[in-house]
């Protein structure tokens, strides 16, 4: 990315999303973030060197995605790059996960990838130039327990952009899909935990695991994504897990929960045994 180049960032407000707002204003790009936590998009702002187009909006209503499109078109004159990256997630079982939690998760991590991609894509076209990079999860590859809603979400992420691959030849813009392994973010303390595993897992202790667990962090995550669109990947898989989990489920298409789950219950060993010992 150069500089005086344009790029959208949904879900800039923590994590990944500020973390790509951050390297991109290294890089002099001009910044539109976007974010439905106002605070956390000061935050931000307070870690940019340059100021930043500040929106204050909820990703899964389409009427605040298009006018965000349309303002941006207005102040900015184009956009070169479009990161549809806000989400969140639900810890339930799929026999007791709700119908509400399971359409909060759609609503945002889906149909605001949907609506970030369709407000911004013709004016893309029309320029015959432009990335958009919609943010799937390596859950987008894996199913995972309890995490159905999640899983689904990003599927359908994935799904709905690899058509984009083909639709979008010869236009001279690009979809990417983007798969981060564990990245170290607040996503689990966001999450709406409703069931815990039957270990009697709590939100606590399951926000302890994933800390320890994920090994990327949100800075080393937008370097490897930042490389990836300048590469001109397609498809861009972030961190060690998800290079590792992506090639077993590919070795492995029926047996890969087996395999994680036999890893799984080795890891939770250490740790009891660790525990004990202290
Ligand atoms: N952290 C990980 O391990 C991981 C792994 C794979 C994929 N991801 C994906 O990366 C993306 C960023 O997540 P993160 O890990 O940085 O989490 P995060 O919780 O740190 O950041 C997510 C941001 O999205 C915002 N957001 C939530 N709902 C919104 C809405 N309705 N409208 C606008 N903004 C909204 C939140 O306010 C927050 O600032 C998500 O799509 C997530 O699913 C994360």
């Amino acid at each position: 990315m150069k500089a005086g180049q344009v790029a959208v960032i949904t879900g800039a407000g923590s994590g990944i999303g500020r973390a790509l707002a951050q390297l991109l204003d290294s890089r002099g790009c001009e910044l539109v973030l976007a974010d439905v936590n106002a605070s956390g998009l000061d935050e931000t702002q307070a870690a940019l060197k340059r100021k930043a187009t500040i929106q204050t909006l909820d990703v899964s209503k389409r009427e605040q995605v298009e006018a965000l499109a349309a303002s941006v078109e207005q102040q900015h004159g184009h956009v070169d790059l479009v990161v549809n990256n806000a989400g969140v997630t639900v810890h339930d079982t799929v026999e007791h996960v709700s119908y509400e939690d399971f359409e909060w998760v759609m609503n945002i991590n889906f149909w605001g990838v949907v609506y970030g991609t369709k407000a911004f894509l013709p004016a893309m076209v029309k320029r015959k130039s432009g990335v958009i990079a919609n943010v799937s999860s390596i859950f987008g590859i894996v199913g995972w327990p309890l995490q159905s809603a999640y899983n689904a979400s990003k599927f359908a992420v994935r799904g709905f952009t690899e058509v984009l691959w083909r639709e979008l030849k010869g236009t001279g813009v690009r979809a990417v899909t983007i798969h981060p392994g564990g990245i170290k973010t607040n996503i689990v303390r966001s999450m709406r935990f409703r069931r815990g595993s039957t270990d009697g897992a709590n939100h606590d202790s399951t926000t302890r695991l994933f800390d320890k667990m994920a090994r990327t962090t949100p800075a080393q995550c937008a370097e490897i994504i930042v490389g990836g669109l300048e590469r001109g990947d397609k498809r861009i898989l972030v961190g060690a897990d998800a290079v590792m989990l992506d090639r077993l489920q590919r070795t492995s298409p029926t047996g890969y929960p087996s395999v994680i789950e036999y890893f799984e219950k080795r890891v939770e060993a250490r740790h009891a045994k660790k525990k004990k010992s202290t």
